[in-house]
C-alpha cells in the first residue's frame, strides 16, 4: 500500500509503522490517521506480521499532537465527530489490536501523540522524550482517549496534575510514573524495542491475542474481566499452540508454535 504521511515496513515478522511528517513534528492530520488505520489493518491481516512497532521519523518527535491547523475553526458538532472518528479509526483500533503493539517514543509525544502511545500495548522511550497532554492550554481537553488512558496508566492524581497543568514530563519521570516501561538512548531505541519484540514472538500468538482481550476487558465498561479471562483461558485449550506448547515442555524442547 502507498502512503503519503507514514512508512510501513516488515522485517523478521516485525512491522514498523513510522509517522513521517517531520517538518510538522509528525502531527496527526486526518489523512495520517486514515493511513495509520489502513497500515494497522494491513498488519492485522498479514501473516508476515507478529508484532507492530509504532514510532516517529526524525530525532525530535514521536508525534507532537493532533494537527491544530485542521480543527482551529471547528464547531461543537465537528469537534465531537473529530474525537469519535479518531478514536474509532485509530486509538481504539490500536488498543484492541490482536497483535502486540509497542510504541517507541523517540521525542515529543504530546496530545494525540501521547494518546497514540498510550493506546499501544506498552511504551519504550528514548531519553530525549517529553510527554504531556497540553490540550487545556488550547482551551480543549484530550479527545483521543487521554482522559481515560492516562489515569489508567499513572493513577488519577498524577493524570489530573498532568492534564490540568498542561505540562510535560521527561522520560525518566515517565518511567517512574509507569507510563513507559524502559528508557534507552535515541540511538538504541529501535534495536532495544526489536529485542523485546523478539522475546514476544517466541510465544504463542494465539495466547497473546487472548491475553490482550482479557487484560483490556479490565478497562471496559460492563465487562467482567475475570469472566473474560475464564472464557479466553478455556478457549486456549482448543488451540494447536496449546498442544504444541505443553508437548514441547514435556519433551524438554523449545516450542514451535503454528500460531493457530
Ligand atoms: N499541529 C500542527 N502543527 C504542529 C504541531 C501540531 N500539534 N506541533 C508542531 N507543529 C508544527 C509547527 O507549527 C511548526 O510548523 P511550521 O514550521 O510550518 O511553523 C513545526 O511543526 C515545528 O514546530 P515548532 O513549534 O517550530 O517546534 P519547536 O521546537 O519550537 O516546539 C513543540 C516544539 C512540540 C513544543 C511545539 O511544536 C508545540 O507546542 N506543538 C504543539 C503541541 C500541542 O499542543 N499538541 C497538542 C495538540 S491537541
Amino acid at each position: 500500500m502507498k502512503f503519503q504521511n507514514i512508512l510501513s515496513e516488515t522485517e523478521n515478522s516485525i512491522t514498523t509503522i513510522t509517522i513521517n511528517r517531520p517538518s510538522k513534528l509528525n502531527a496527526l492530520n486526518r489523512e495520517t490517521i486514515q493511513e495509520l488505520h489502513d497500515a494497522f489493518e494491513e498488519a492485522e491481516n498479514s501473516s508476515d506480521t507478529k508484532v507492530v512497532i509504532i514510532t516517529g521519523s526524525g530525532e525530535k518527535a514521536f508525534v507532537a499532537g493532533a494537527d491544530i491547523s485542521e480543527f482551529a475553526d471547528f464547531s461543537v458538532e465537528e469537534g465531537g465527530n473529530l474525537a469519535a472518528k479518531g478514536q474509532e479509526l485509530l486509538f481504539d483500533f490500536v488498543a484492541n489490536f490482536s497483535k502486540p503493539v509497542i510504541a517507541a517514543v523517540n521525542g515529543f509525544a504530546l496530545g494525540g501523540g501521547l494518546e497514540l502511545a498510550m493506546a499501544a500495548h506498552f511504551r519504550i522511550a528514548s531519553d530525549n522524550a517529553k510527554m504531556g497532554l497540553p490540550e487545556v492550554s488550547l482551551g480543549v481537553i484530550p479527545g483521543y482517549g487521554g482522559t481515560q488512558r492516562l489515569p489508567q496508566l499513572v493513577g488519577k492524581g498524577r493524570a489530573m496534575e498532568m492534564i490540568m497543568t498542561a505540562g510535560m514530563i521527561d522520560a525518566n519521570q515517565a518511567l517512574q510514573y509507569g507510563l513507559v516501561n524502559h528508557v534507552t538512548t535515541l540511538e538504541e531505541l529501535i534495536e532495544f524495542t526489536n529485542k523485546i519484540a523478539g522475546k514476544i514472538m517466541k510465544n504463542s500468538s494465539v495466547a497473546i491475542a487472548s491475553a490482550i482481550r482479557a487484560i483490556n476487558a479490565n478497562f471496559e465498561d460492563g465487562e467482567n474481566g475475570f469472566e473474560v479471562e475464564i472464557e479466553e483461558f478455556g478457549n486456549c485449550f482448543g488451540t494447536e499452540d496449546f498442544k504444541e506448547g505443553t508437548q514441547a515442555f514435556l519433551e524438554k524442547r523449545k516450542a514451535d508454535f503454528p500460531g493457530r
